[in-house]
């Protein structure tokens, strides 16, 4: 989704905004601007299509300055032009704005506006907000801003600028995140801390229906009612270097060798090894009790996140006993859900700032559901409007497809369950011991099944060419099966789906032929015979299989023909209650990701920056 930076300082703001749009790249735009004080006058700079092509106008027609704002630009109203992308200007060139959002009722303010006489330049909704914002102007860009956002319906993150104010920027928030950078003698806004790491690791997070102005030396903030609202400073401890590719040609596949780090760093401190019980004192005391109450569990999120909530369902019911259902946060409003008092919502979201998934949580809350949420950034929406907050230390995340995210949220919500577990009595010391072995275990099968890359990387090329792919899988493969599907599609533009391998004779088989590959997820566990007879059954008519099966298996092997393909992953068995296979989807993906990521780049695929995708969705 679009990203904002904005800076105020001594130093030349024209290179401090590109580089911290190119931060924000990973969010997904398709085009991009920049607009500066310079000599007393406002000067823009935009282009269409990806940062080079704004560094070459920037080339052509240089511009620098110590005050500006910068926006890449993921359209919702109005193509991907020069003219539709941002910084947006009043009549006047008095005045521009950068948002990321919609404006709801922009047609109604358009109206009201060009009756005025004012006229339109572009099809966005938020050439309406420069306008209005100027149409209130009377010397206080803060004051037009705040009169301004009273008629304004929808979500918006915005900052502007005026050049009659050239020593600040004024910002506004409902929804959309924004937080405030401190440097020495400076201040920066961005869409996330990503796009500022390099400057600084002090942060304040814009609290919504608050109009926010920074200087050099100061930053003011006051709600709705003009009162002055105190604010907190938090200090990021993310890496800057963990944001940048460590040698790795795209992001992903950094991300995805980080997988075994990020689900070790996500347990750590947690897992009390000696009483088989989780530690999880950090979400404070609300949290803790309506954990503890909880006879109900909601996952709430969107994406692969969602796809950890269904991980979840079984990790809940099986470990803890306690019923789960998990639904996409953009439906769960439209069915008015029933909840009963002692229902656990839990909202899983990397980036914390998904609309749908606020949204969610939020109707679950008014439905009369504790919230917790499950996050991998500190500080996010979720976290401030969740009764307690999960974290996820995954690291920050820059390929648009989510992976080690996706392992970091299960391993959180594997502890979570057994947290319920005990305490529900569900499980004993003992059955908690062996549970937490295992999960211990996790990282370093995870390293081993990422020693598969090399044979997965020469598969991709008899892969590659193929127009569908069908996903199989049962039981707790079948959301990894939904994930392989979403990561191949994602990245790749393949038509892929991942199906619950016992539903295929009901649908899917009409579909087999020897130009579908279907890769079947076959780890040792309850689903094993019978997802190896739906094996039989594709291969019964012609169709090609890549089984991803345990080290050594040699039975799957023997059923296999020479057309197919198979990759080895190590078993990760749990000996408790039955469930052996439990956490063997922390393996199972890896090949999955590798798959996807290797198809994409023999497709000639931007990995990184997938066409029409963004990470963090927060529009609704
Ligand atoms: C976007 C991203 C996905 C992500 C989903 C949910 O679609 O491209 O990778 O899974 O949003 O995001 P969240 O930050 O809420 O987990």
């Amino acid at each position: 989704m679009c990203g904002i930076v904005g800076y105020v300082g001594p130093k030349d703001a024209t290179p401090i905004l590109v580089e911290g749009l190119r931060r924000l790249e990973y969010r997904g735009y398709d085009s991009a601007g920049i607009a500066v004080i310079s000599g007393g006058r406002l000067e823009r700079r935009r282009a269409a299509g990806k940062l080079g092509n704004l560094e070459a106008v920037l080339r052509s027609t240089p511009v620098s300055g110590h005050i500006g704002i910068g926006h890449t630009r993921w359209a919702t109203h109005g193509r991907p032009s020069e003219e539709n992308a941002h910084p947006h200007a009043d009549a006047s060139r008095q005045l521009v704005v950068v948002h990321n959002g919609i404006i709801e009722n922009y047609l109604e303010l358009k109206e009201r506006l060009s009756a005025t006489g004012i006229v339109f330049e572009t099809e966005t909704d938020t050439e309406v907000v420069a306008h209005l914002v100027a149409s209130y102007y009377e010397g206080s860009l803060e004051a037009a801003t705040g009169r301004a956002t009273k008629d304004l319906r929808g979500i918006y993150s915005l900052v502007l600028m005026h050049v009659g104010e050239p020593g600040r920027l004024v910002a506004t928030r409902l929804g959309p995140p924004l937080v405030i950078g401190l440097g020495e003698g400076e201040r920066f806004f961005a869409s996330d801390v990503q796009a500022l790491l390099a400057h600084t690791r002090r942060f304040v997070f814009v609290p919504e229906q608050t109009v926010v102005v920074i200087e050099p030396d100061a930053i003011r903030i006051v709600d709705a009612q003009g009162r002055i609202v105190p604010f907190k400073e938090e200090t990021i401890t993310w890496d800057p270097v963990q944001a940048e590719k460590g040698g790795y040609r795209h992001f992903m596949l950094k991300e995805i060798h980080e997988q075994p780090r990020a689900v070790r760093d996500t347990l750590l401190g947690r897992m009390s090894l000696d009483t088989g019980d989780v530690r999880l004192e950090e979400m404070g005391a609300a949290a803790l009790e309506a954990i503890e109450k909880a006879d109900r569990v909601q996952f709430l999120a969107c994406g692969t996140s969602w796809h950890a909530g269904l991980i979840g369902q079984f990790f809940m019911e099986q470990l803890a006993g306690v019923p789960a259902s998990t639904d996409y946060a953009s439906e769960f409003r439209y069915r008015d859900p029933v909840i009963s008092p002692g229902t656990l919502a839990v909202a899983i979201s990397q980036s914390g700032e998904t609309a749908d998934t606020l949204a969610a949580m939020r109707e679950a809350r008014s439905r009369g559901a504790s919230v917790l949420a499950i996050t991998n950034v500190a500080g996010s929406q979720v976290t401030r409007e969740a009764d307690g907050a999960l974290l996820t230390h995954a690291g920050p995340e820059i390929g648009v497809a989510s992976t080690k995210a996706f392992t970091a949220q299960v391993a959180a919500i594997a502890l979570l369950s057994i947290f319920l577990g005990r305490r529900k009595g569900a499980l004993s010391a003992a059955a908690g011991r062996n549970l937490l072995a295992a999960l211990a275990r996790v990282p370093q099968l995870m390293d081993h099944a990422l020693s598969c890359a090399a044979l997965v990387e020469d598969m991709s090329r008899s892969l590659f060419k193929a127009t569908d792919f069908l996903f199989l899988g049962r039981g707790v493969q079948y959301p990894i099966a939904l994930e392989g599907a979403l990561k191949l599609k994602e990245i790749s533009y393949i038509h892929a789906e991942g199906y619950p391998a016992g539903e295929m004779k009901h649908g899917p088989i009409a579909l087999i032929d020897e130009s579908l590959p279907v890769v079947a997820l076959i780890p040792r566990g309850r689903g094993y015979e019978k997802i190896l007879s739906n094996v039989q059954e594709v291969k019964a008519r012609g169709g090609r299989v890549v089984a991803i099966i345990n080290r050594g298996d040699d039975h799957v092997r023997k059923i296999l023909g020479k057309e197919d393909l198979f990759i080895e992953v190590p078993g990760v068995e749990v000996d408790v209650l039955g469930v052996s296979e439990i956490f063997s989807p922390f393996v199972t993906v890896i090949p999955l990701q590798l798959l996807a990521y290797h198809v994409a780049l023999r497709a000639g695929r931007d990995v990184d920056q997938p066409r029409n995708l963004a990470k963090s969705v927060t529009v609704e």
